[in-house]
């Protein structure tokens, strides 16, 4: 199939690319190599998947409608998946117009693309941070989310009611994820375990938000990519709802599906296995929370086990070594790195 991926050159589009390409589909790569975080990283990603015949990618902006809409035209995607955006909350505090740029025009743009090319399905990344001031845990599609906290969660949030207004007025039958704290290798930056090793290795301080008092749903990268390939061909039809779990709208072809474990780590835990991975003490200071954030985040993965046989099962105690193990070897030698990354595409 041929399917337009935006965010190639990001963590996610990036493991996700490869994927597709290994099973054969063609992808369509667009990303403006945002200098939110180091761009060599994601000029690395790109270039490993330009070594692959079946991968083409367009370096631009979601906002400039008609670079986005030359692309698409040249790319005649079946299906799109739209996962770039400005992540983030705590930049959202310092920088938020790149937030209401990227997310709400630049997914605009997206969805003029998905109506134009009549695509069969279009998923859109939206986040765990919807769930907001939400205090019943586990997190369920079906609860309200209503009280986003931050103005990146505000973003998607409205980036899911805008999909869903195209889900209903153009039939454009569109999934809506909620990722909970993806991490693995190829990772980002300015998250917190890439960050943490960073520190770690550099013998530098690490400041641990609400005291520590904090835990995470994190989803390990390869459990996240299998999720969304069994998603691909399960385009959403009103009025066939799987179960009660379902998230299906009532008006359209739309639904949203966490993609998260189901099993909250503290932050204190998760700080000792990436310890005990990188044999080193990290130093620590404890600092308040930050505004915009949520203590805890907690996915009930009904929804996504009802619709695809699968739930994320990988633990931080596999995961993080993993990640590490990607670390140290791309500090020591980025390019053999890619070299070797490259080769496992062709294979
Ligand atoms: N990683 C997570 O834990 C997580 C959790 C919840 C939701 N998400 C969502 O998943 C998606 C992918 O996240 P990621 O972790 O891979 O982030 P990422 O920052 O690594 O990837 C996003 C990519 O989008 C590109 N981009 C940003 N703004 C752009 C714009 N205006 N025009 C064109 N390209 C632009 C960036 O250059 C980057 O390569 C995002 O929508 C993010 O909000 C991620």
């Amino acid at each position: 199939m041929r399917i337009l991926v935006t965010g190639t050159a990001g963590f996610i589009g990036f493991n996700l690319a490869r994927r597709l390409l290994r099973e054969g589909h063609q992808v369509f790569g667009v990303d403006g190599l945002t200098p939110y975080y180091d761009v060599d990283l994601k000029r690395r990603r790109h270039r490993v998947l330009e070594s692959h015949p079946n991968f083409r990618a367009e370096i631009l902006r979601l906002e400039d409608a008609e670079a986005l809409r030359r692309a698409a035209d040249a790319a005649k995607p079946e299906i799109i998946v739209h996962l770039a955006a400005q992540a983030g909350v705590r930049h959202s505090l310092e920088a938020p117009r790149e937030y209401v740029d990227a997310n709400l025009t630049g997914t605009f743009n997206v969805m003029e693309a998905a109506h134009a090319h009549g695509v069969r399905h279009f998923l859109f990344a939206s986040t765990s941070s919807v769930y907001g001031a939400n205090l019943q845990a586990p997190f369920r599609e079906t609860d309200a989310a209503d009280h986003p906290l931050s103005l990146y969660a505000a973003t998607k949030k409205a980036g899911e009611a805008m999909t869903h207004a195209y889900a209903h007025v153009w039939g454009i039958p569109t999934t809506a994820f909620r990722f909970f704290t993806v991490y693995g290798p190829w990772g980002r930056p300015d998250m917190a375990l890439f960050s943490f090793a960073e520190a770690i290795l550099a013998g530098r301080q690490i400041e641990l938000f609400n005291a520590g008092q904090m835990e995470r749903d994190f989803t390990y990268v390869d459990d996240l990519v299998e999720a969304v390939i069994r998603l691909l061909p399960l385009a959403p039809e009103t009025g066939r709802p799987v179960g009660a779990a379902d998230s299906l709208s009532p008006a359209a072809p739309w639904r949203a599906v966490n993609i998260g474990r189901g099993a909250p780590v503290p932050l204190m835990e998760f700080l000792a296995i990436l310890e005990k991975a990188l044999g080193r003490r990290a130093q620590t200071v404890f600092a308040p929370m930050q505004a915009g954030d949520m203590a805890s985040t907690f996915a009930s993965a009904d929804l996504l086990e009802d619709l695809t046989g699968f739930r994320p099962s990988t633990s931080a105690s596999l995961g993080v070594p993993a990640f590490c193990e990607w670390l140290l070897a791309y500090r020591a030698d980025p390019e053999e790195v890619c070299a070797r990354a490259a080769a496992g595409l062709q294979a």
